[in-house]
C-alpha cells in the first residue's frame, strides 16, 4: 500500500514531535501494510513551511531508519487552499507530491462548492494535478458528490481510518458511507492514513486494505492502494 498523506516530519507541523515519534509513526504504518509513504507537512498562507527544511528533516528520518524498515519516504505538502497557491508552486515554495505535478490541497470543512471548483479549474490551468486531501471531510463534496470534480481534473484522496469504524453512529458514520460508496463506485484514486502523531490520529490502515480486498474489483483495488501513487512517482496523468 503506498500512503500519500502523512504527517510524519518532525517539529514543523501538528504532526510528529520528534525523531522517534517519526520513525515509530513510519514502523506502525509499514506494520499494516504501507511500503512507500509520502510526508505531507501542513502549509498554511500565514505559516509557510521551508521545502530545505522539510527535504533536510526526511533524509534525516530516512538515515535514523536506514535499514531497519523496508519503506520508501518522500516530501510533499498538503496545502490548505489559497488564492496565490500555484505562484508558490511555481516558485518552490509549496513541494509538490515526491516531486511531480501532483499537489495535495485541502479546504475548509465548509469551504463552499464554488471555491472547490474554482481552485481545481485555477490549479489544472496552471499546469498541476491536483488531489483533494481526505475527500470525504468537505460539505459540499458530500452533497455534490465527487463526478464533477473529477469531470474538471482533480483527483481524489480517501481517508483509510473511516473504514476500521463498525456500527457507529454520528459523524464518522458518514464519512465511513461516503468512503465506502466512492470506493465501489471506483471514484477514488488514492489512499491516505493522515497520521499525525503516536498518542493522537496514529496510522490505521489494516481494516481500510481488507475491506478494500474483500469489496472491489482486485485491479481497481490494486490501482487504489499502490498503482495510482506510483505514477505520481513516474509523474503520470493517471487517466
Ligand atoms: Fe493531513
Amino acid at each position: 500500500m503506498f500512503d500519500i498523506h502523512s504527517h510524519i516530519i518532525y517539529h514543523i507541523d501538528g504532526g510528529s514531535h520528534d525523531l522517534e515519534e517519526s520513525l515509530e509513526l513510519i514502523r506502525q504504518d509499514v506494520e499494516q501494510g504501507a511500503h512507500a509513504i509520502i510526508a505531507t507537512p501542513h502549509y498554511y498562507v500565514q505559516y509557510p513551511t521551508d521545502p530545505a527544511r522539510i527535504r533536510a528533516k526526511l533524509a534525516t528520518i530516512e538515515e535514523a531508519n536506514a535499514s531497519a524498515l523496508d519503506v520508501r519516504l518522500y516530501a510533499g505538502n498538503e496545502v490548505l487552499w489559497f488564492d496565490s497557491m500555484t505562484e508558490r508552486l511555481q516558485s518552490g515554495e509549496i513541494l509538490t507530491l515526491a516531486d511531480s505535478h501532483y499537489t495535495l490541497i485541502e479546504f475548509y470543512p465548509e469551504e463552499s462548492y464554488q471555491t472547490i471548483l474554482r481552485a481545481i479549474r485555477n490549479v489544472r490551468n496552471a499546469g498541476y494535478r491536483p488531489i483533494i486531501a481526505h475527500a470525504e471531510r468537505f460539505k459540499a463534496i458530500q452533497e455534490h458528490g465527487l463526478a464533477e470534480v473529477r469531470d474538471l481534473g482533480a483527483y481524489v484522496q480517501l481517508s483509510t481510518e473511516p473504514l476500521s469504524h463498525k456500527g457507529l453512529s454520528g459523524l464518522f458514520d458518514r464519512e465511513t458511507k461516503f468512503i465506502q460508496k466512492a470506493l465501489r463506485n471506483q471514484e477514488a484514486d488514492f489512499l491516505g492514513t493522515d497520521m499525525h502523531r503516536v498518542d493522537r490520529r496514529p496510522p490505521v490502515l489494516r481494516d481500510a486494505i481488507d475491506w478494500i480486498e474483500r469489496n472491489l474489483d482486485r485491479d481497481y483495488a490494486d490501482a487504489v492502494l499502490q498503482g495510482n501513487a506510483e505514477a505520481i512517482l513516474r509523474d503520470e496523468e493517471i487517466y
